[in-house]
């Protein structure tokens, strides 16, 4: 899978896309990232991508000319499944869109800045529109690091057992079960005695009951969304 992404900000990505798990997908060819800077892309002498907001509103907006060359550029060399713009007022992140969007070949994610960007290029170029939640980030950067990361683990080899990306939570609209490791008793408090009795199935039942017991205390609405 590729993720191209489009930022004013390369500097803010960079660091966190070289490390752990990440970091591995990339150098192991599972998830090909390419980050671009959006200045780049500009024909302005001064490297200007912003501008005032016709009508006199507050902040500054990025133009359409760099965004347009910088996601024409890309199109040009490949088909892109999605080209997702990160923005407060698109449809919320989840874990079934994180799914969803682990099976596209190629996306590309655009990071808004300022007061965000010109409508045109939503109306023309962007595929869909993505919130990680109801709060305002200075930029698109943060999201399309989250968005990343929920994706690439869910890539086949990117996470040592291929099975675990399945067990998380919100896969099946549960929270996971509590979990515990050696030693069985530390200060006096035990690990749950079914887990150390080997009983397969006894196992998976209590699995389920403290997932749904989880759920039903912290997150009732999964339970009835
Ligand atoms: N850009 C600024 N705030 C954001 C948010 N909450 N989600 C996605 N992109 C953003």
């Amino acid at each position: 899978m590729r993720i191209d992404i489009i930022t004013v900000m390369p500097e803010m990505l960079e660091p966190f896309l070289k490390e752990s798990i990440l970091g591995r997908a990339r150098e192991k060819g599972i998830a090909d990232i390419y980050v671009h800077n959006l200045r780049d892309f500009t024909e302005d002498k001064w490297r200007r991508v912003d501008d005032y907001p016709f009508g006199g509103f507050a902040g500054m907006v990025l133009q359409c000319q760099p965004i347009d060359n910088a996601i024409s550029s890309l199109k040009a060399e490949r088909h892109y499944d999605e080209v997702i713009y990160v923005t407060p007022d698109g449809e919320q992140f989840s874990q079934p869109m994180a799914n969803t969007l682990s099976l596209a070949e190629n996306i590309i994610i655009l990071c808004g800045h300022y007061k965000g960007i010109d409508q045109r290029i939503r109306d023309h170029f962007i595929t869909r529109e993505v919130t990680i939640g109801d709060y305002v980030l200075t930029g698109g950067e943060l999201a399309a690091a989250v968005m990343t990361d929920a994706i690439v683990r869910l890539l086949p080899g990117a996470i040592g057992d291929d099975a675990s990306a399945l067990n998380d939570c919100f896969q099946d609209r549960l929270l996971a079960a509590p979990i515990y490791t050696r030693p069985a008793e530390y200060k006096g408090w035990r690990v749950p005695d079914v887990l150390l009795s080997g009983n397969e199935a006894k196992i998976r039942e209590w699995e389920l009951n403290e997932s749904l017991r989880r759920t039903q205390e912290l997150r009732p609405d999964l339970l009835t969304d």
